[in-house]
């Protein structure tokens, strides 16, 4: 086993790990940290992505012990301490930007890299943005929708339902 120390969602925590656990697996299994989705395991549909050191990282790919002394973003830290939805968040709930909810933790925390990189994407750049995710429920226009009301603009008219 090894023993690693790291910051998640604001929070010290340590952990012993064995060297092959997965990043995604010790924030489920030993944080309890369960928003942080596995859809594949195998890099492929980002349900599990989360910040490392404030860099998108699909949380399968890396193993636990990669991110000692990291400061890890999940879900769980999107919203205030009292419950107070994100904008990005919010802006699924309005624009209907999740059905089964699978995707949506990854999704949010893939916007949220997106809107701090590039504030006021176009739509384009929302959708080439989120190819290392993967829904199969929405059909993407109303994630993207969500995602272009979060950074204050509307879907342009001829893409709009
Ligand atoms: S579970 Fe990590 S990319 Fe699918
Ligand atoms: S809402 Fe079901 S997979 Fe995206």
């Amino acid at each position: 086993m090894m023993k690693l120390s790291l910051r998640v969602n604001g929070r010290d925590v340590t952990g012993d790990v064995e060297g092959r656990t997965l990043l995604v697996d010790f924030l489920r299994n030993d944080l309890r940290l369960t928003g942080t989705h596995v859809g594949c395991d195998t890099s492929q549909c980002g349900a599990c992505t989360v910040h490392v050191d404030g860099k998108l990282v699909k949380s399968c790919t890396m193993f636990a012990v990669e991110a000692d002394g990291a400061e890890v973003a999940t879900i769980e830290g999107a919203a205030a301490p009292d419950g107070t939805l994100s904008v990005i968040q919010q802006a699924f709930q309005d624009h209907h930007g999740l059905q089964c909810g699978y995707c949506t933790p990854g999704m949010v925390m893939t916007a949220a890299s997106l809107l701090r990189e590039n504030p006021k994407p176009t739509e384009h750049e929302v959708r080439q943005y989120l190819e290392g995710n993967i829904c199969r429920c929405t059909g993407y226009h109303n994630i993207v929708k969500a995602i272009m009301a979060a950074s204050g603009q509307e879907m342009p008219a001829m893409a709009a339902e």
